[in-house]
């Protein structure tokens, strides 16, 4: 048995956490087996890590930093988690995953993707999302929603440009590769991304059945 690899990803306030939990019991309520977890973190010593990342300090972190500890977090949750998983059969619902990496230490923080590559290659083997949803908005609208959430995480207090830079990364890598994402549209009301979800279903469905 190989399980299925599904990421959701986007920037801030997108609505991913929510969403994943209504994919969650959409499948669940059709007998599939579903694991949720999320990035940075999903294991206890990956969600030391998160917090590490996460917390805003008067010492600024190096990029490199940042991106060496998120793809630490990353090989621990995919020994301890997502490969165990996988290799049972269960459906992997994550809330964030490589292609994070990807819009906020590339895009955002200005990493090479080939730095970036180097790293992927090296956590994760021949391991990728077998699919992926993009949860695309304009970037004042999520900042405005993670905003009305409370206090702002170390990412959150970036500026406008930042969020710019890695919702255009996200957008590039799903036209690079449209086989493996589908862009949603996120700026809709809950119900309009929900009714977009329900359409992707049946091909969701058919994937994790193989
Ligand atoms: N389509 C929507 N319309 C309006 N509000 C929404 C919508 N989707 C989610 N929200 C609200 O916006 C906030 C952020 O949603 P959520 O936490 O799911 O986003 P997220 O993508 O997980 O964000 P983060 O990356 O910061 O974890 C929540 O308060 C949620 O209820
Ligand atoms: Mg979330």
């Amino acid at each position: 048995m190989t399980g299925l690899f599904i990421t959701l990803e986007g920037p801030e306030g997108a609505g991913k956490s929510t969403n994943r939990e209504y994919l969650a019991e959409r499948l669940r309520a059709r007998g599939i087996d579903v694991l949720l977890s999320r990035e940075p973190g999903g294991t206890p010593l990956a969600e030391r890590i998160r917090e590490l990342l996460l917390a805003p300090s008067d010492e600024s972190m190096a990029a490199d930093t940042e991106l060496l500890l998120v793809f630490a977090a990353r090989a621990q949750h995919l020994a301890e988690v997502i490969r165990p998983a996988l290799a049972r059969g269960t459906v992997v619902l994550c809330d964030r995953f490589t292609d994070a990496t990807y819009a906020y230490q590339g895009g955002g923080r200005g990493l090479s993707e080939a730095r970036i590559a180097v790293l992927e290659n090296f956590v994760q083997g021949e391991l990728r999302p077998d699919l992926t949803l993009v949860f695309d908005l304009p970037v004042e609208v999520g900042l405005a929603r993670a905003a009305a959430r409370g206090r702002l995480d170390r990412f959150e207090q970036e500026g406008r440009d930042f969020f710019e830079s890695v919702r255009q990364a996200y957008l590039r890598r799903a036209t690079a590769e449209p086989a493996r994402y589908r862009v949603v549209d996120a700026a809709q009301p809950l119900a309009g991304v929900q009714q977009s979800l329900d359409a992707l279903l049946p091909e969701l469905l058919e994937l994790a059945r193989g």
